[in-house]
């Protein structure tokens, strides 16, 4: 078995096959059936880019700039798949996580009784100043959330909680905006209005469709002006 760094806190364990895997800061707990993995006497949790962006964009060859100290706000956690391998990276840090249904929203307080690095919020995300008592100015915003005014939300939030310098690390699903357009024109929209707002000023750093592991989904990450 051999284990690679691929960014902070990520690594491709081989045996045969090939697996991105986070270590996993809760030992002997998985989060959502994945894998566990020992390895040197550590523990590492496989994550399944198929199931979460995040992931897929790593497999894409995407940096995301995560550090063990990063503050996080992540929109659309829903239970916590991508947000549990966030908080196993950014250890020092804090994953501000909100998700708009009481559902998952029940499946992420369970989560955040086992992490304490993440900070559940019952909220709307196209209203981002209904949890301006509890979120600081963040150095990643992460968002999936399959709404028709995507490029919008994640707009109204990073104005207000990216730091200068700051990163947004967008998925962008095609079919919640348009449900037969191609999705290059919705895809060249998007990045339309997140480019040339006046709100906030960004610069691409890297973007690529997610296929083969989500259809029809566009990922990005953009720079804020420091
Ligand atoms: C594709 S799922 C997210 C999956 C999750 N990011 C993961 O990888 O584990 C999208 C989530 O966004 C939530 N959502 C949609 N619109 C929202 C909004 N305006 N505010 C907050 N959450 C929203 C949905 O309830 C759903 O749970």
């Amino acid at each position: 078995m051999k284990l690679s760094p691929v960014s902070q806190g990520v690594y491709k364990i081989q045996n045969g096959t090939s697996a991105l895997v986070t270590y996993n800061s809760v030992k002997g707990k998985n989060v959502y059936g994945e894998k566990l993995i020992e390895f040197h006497g550590d523990e590492y949790r496989e994550w399944n880019p198929k199931r979460s962006k995040v992931a897929a964009m790593l497999m894409k060859k995407f940096k995301i700039p995560l550090v063990k100290s990063s503050k996080v706000l992540y929109l659309g956690a829903s239970t916590g798949t991508t947000v549990s391998h966030i908080s196993d990276i950014v250890t020092e840090g804090i994953v501000y996580s909100v998700e708009f249904s009481p559902r998952p929203m029940r499946e992420l307080i369970k989560l955040c009784e086992m992490r304490s690095n993440i900070i559940p919020l019952l909220a709307d995300a196209s209203n981002p100043s209904s949890y301006s008592a509890i979120v600081e100015n963040v150095d990643i915003i992460i968002q999936d959330i399959a709404q028709p005014n995507q490029a919008e939300i994640a707009l109204l939030n990073s104005d207000k909680y990216l730091k200068p310098g700051g990163y947004l690390v967008l998925s962008i699903k095609a079919r919640s905006i348009d449900t037969v357009e191609n999705p290059k024109k919705i895809y060249k929209s998007e990045m339309n209005k997140l480019l040339n707002s006046s709100s906030c000023c960004f610069e691409l750093v890297k973007k690529s469709e997610l296929a083969p592991y989500h259809k029809d989904h566009l990922a990005i990450v953009a720079k804020a002006e420091s």
